[in-house]
């Protein structure tokens, strides 16, 4: 009985794809839980270019009212993230959708800097599966991905370039994907990741990075979506 719970909270917690462990008795707890939700959600509509779904979640994440019992001064600096959200929610392409995930993230990380909230801290890095078969190689890149979100959201450096690492190497993609794009349309996308890859880790300026990081996303939405 013990065992069956405590393996069911550890696959709870790694389907939540490492979100941090919560701070105890924090007020903005239950609220920051649902905005990490939902901006997980549009994240992963954005880079699978799933645009009605992305464009529901963001709509979400911009109607989410703030909890009553959060300070006053944090419900005010809600306002960009929402504004943020907002925007995003009228995404008509991949492109667009992709650069509104972004632009939330960076939201969430300057809220987080200016109220000294070390959640980057709290970020895992873990690691890409072995390599092995396309589904792995993707689970790999979605890894790289996500810790490029972390280095916005946290804001955390240690992830964001860990990250960059991570799609350079992974931007090299393996044979046999099965996509209906053509090899010499794949060569350019994953030439195009790793370019990406290189760029993130020489992005210093939050502008830069939140650019790279929709730029990458557009490149998954791409060959996700198939040829058009
Ligand atoms: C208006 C300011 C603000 C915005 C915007 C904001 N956060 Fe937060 N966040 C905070 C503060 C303050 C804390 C820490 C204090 C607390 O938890 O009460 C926090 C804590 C967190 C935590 C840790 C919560 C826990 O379990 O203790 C997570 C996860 C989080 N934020 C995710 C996000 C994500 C993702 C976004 C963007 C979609 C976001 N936040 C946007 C202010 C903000
Ligand atoms: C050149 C094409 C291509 C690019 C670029 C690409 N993907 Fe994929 N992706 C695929 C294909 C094909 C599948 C389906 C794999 C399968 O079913 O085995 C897939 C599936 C996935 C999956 C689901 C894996 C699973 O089966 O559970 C994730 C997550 C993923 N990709 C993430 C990413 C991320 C993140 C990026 C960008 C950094 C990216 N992909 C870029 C072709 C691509």
């Amino acid at each position: 009985m013990r065992v069956a719970v405590v393996v069911g909270i550890a696959i709870g917690f790694w389907a939540c794809a490492a979100r941090p462990d919560p701070y105890l008795g924090s007020p903005s707890r239950g609220q920051m839980i649902t905005h990490f939700d939902l901006a997980l959600d549009a994240r992963q509509h954005a880079l699978f270019g799933e645009l009605d779904d992305f464009r529901r979640v963001a709509d979400e994440l911009a109607q989410l009212e703030p909890a009553d019992d959060l300070p006053a001064e944090i419900i005010l600096q809600l306002g960009p993230m929402r504004w943020e959200a907002r925007e995003a929610s009228r995404a008509r392409t991949v492109e667009e959708a992709a650069s509104g995930a972004s632009n939330i993230a960076a939201t969430c990380g300057d809220c987080h800097a200016a109220n000294g909230v070390p959640l980057g801290d709290r970020f895992t890095l873990g690691g890409p599966p072995p390599p092995g078969s396309p589904a792995r190689h993707m689970a790999g890149l979605n890894w790289a991905s996500r810790l490029l979100w972390d280095g916005l959201v946290g804001p955390s450096d240690r992830t964001w370039f860990t990250g960059a690492e991570g799609l350079k190497e992974l931007g090299a993609l393996p044979e046999g994907l099965p996509t209906d794009h053509d090899q010499n349309a794949v060569a350019t996308m994953g030439a195009r990741l790793r370019q990406l890859g290189d760029k993130a880790t020489l992005a210093r300026a939050n502008r830069e990075r939140v650019e790279v990081l929709a730029d990458i996303w557009a490149t998954c939405a791409d060959c996700h979506t198939g040829p058009r």
